[in-house]
């Protein structure tokens, strides 16, 4: 099987100047994905460490440039899966750790539930040696003047976010499994406690060597209604690639809840897609040494592997 990595780097509104940053973030994190692939390594670790490349990067609402919630914290939800065996971890309201996409995978592998929450994923973060971070440290002045400007009496709450963020990975690896991994720091404002699809399992992510593996992005409730993931991996069974299904769930989200959002999508063949129904979303994808990337619907960028690399090094 030959690899393949797709990344996102969140569904809705890109803010011209911000453009560029999110181009260069999904590039850089598909390669280091790939580059895990095609050294033999699984598709485990490559969704994880491509996630982890977004999350350091502050462009991202995950990791260091998550939203804050109605308070001025960062609270973080995270969840990976392993299509082999169905195996998947999450936390979710996770404070002061630059990487809650490490600590999912941590509850997969070190425990028997799947998902821990806010103080206890703190407790089992710190148990695992996992150090932590000055809360201030996720913190963007992007982030702060937001989260102040929501704050306004005159904003107005029944608006809903444009930029709506989160990070996300599916792989396929050479030996034909499959995983996705999802990280986001949420919805800008949200109440203290408030957990978004992408902890929850079939929601945020869905991984099955037997179908495929799909990552979501987009407004957390109406994702959870539709259970967008697990949606997409059901049209996919039934006989439609990639590219239908992802159409179909976003559709159904969008007629069904007026839901928006975006998937990228990996098939048990190794046939990919990343779809979108919000205004822009960032992703890239590298398969066959070509790295293809866009922002725009209808956009695709087509480079060599070896043409990304010098481009990211200059
Ligand atoms: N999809 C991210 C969130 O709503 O939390």
């Amino acid at each position: 099987m030959k690899p393949v990595i797709v990344v996102h780097g969140g569904a809705g509104t890109i803010f011209k100047d911000r453009e560029e940053g999110y181009r260069t973030g999904v590039k850089r994190a598909a390669l280091k994905g790939y580059n895990i692939l095609k050294n033999g390594g699984s598709a485990l670790e490559a969704v994880e460490e491509a996630v982890v490349v977004m999350e350091d990067d502050p462009h991202f609402n995950a990791g260091c440039g998550s939203v804050l919630n109605e308070k001025g914290d960062v609270e973080m939800d995270a969840i990976i899966m392993d299509g082999k065996n169905l195996a998947s971890g999450a936390v979710s309201a996770a404070r002061c750790i630059a990487n809650p996409i490490k600590l999912a995978r941590l509850v997969m592998e070190k425990t028997d539930h799947m998902l821990l929450t806010d103080r206890g994923a703190s407790i089992f973060a710190k148990a695992q040696g996992i150090p932590e971070v000055p809360g201030e440290m996720l913190v963007t002045d992007r982030s702060r003047e937001r989260w102040k400007a929501n704050l306004k009496p005159e904003s107005n709450p029944a608006v809903p976010q444009i930029d709506l963020g989160t990070v996300g990975a599916v792989a396929i690896d050479s030996d034909g499994s499959v995983a996705c991994a999802t990280s986001t720091g949420g919805l800008t404002n949200k109440l203290v406690g408030r957990v978004g699809d992408t902890a929850c399992i079939g929601s945020g992510g869905y991984a099955d060597d037997l179908v495929g593996a799909t990552s979501t992005t987009g407004h957390g409730e109406s994702i959870m209604k539709v259970v967008l993931a697990r949606l997409v991996l059901h049209h996919m069974e039934q006989g439609m690639t990639p590219e239908e299904a992802a159409d179909a769930a976003l559709s159904y989200m969008k007629e069904r809840v007026n839901g928006h959002g975006g998937v990228i999508v990996i098939s048990k063949s190794g046939g990919w897609t990343a779809k979108f129904s919000t205004k822009q979303m960032s992703w890239a994808a590298v398969t066959d040494g070509q790295l293809q990337c866009g922002i725009y619907q209808g956009e695709n960028q087509i480079t060599t592997v070896e043409e990304a690399l010098a481009l990211l090094l200059n």
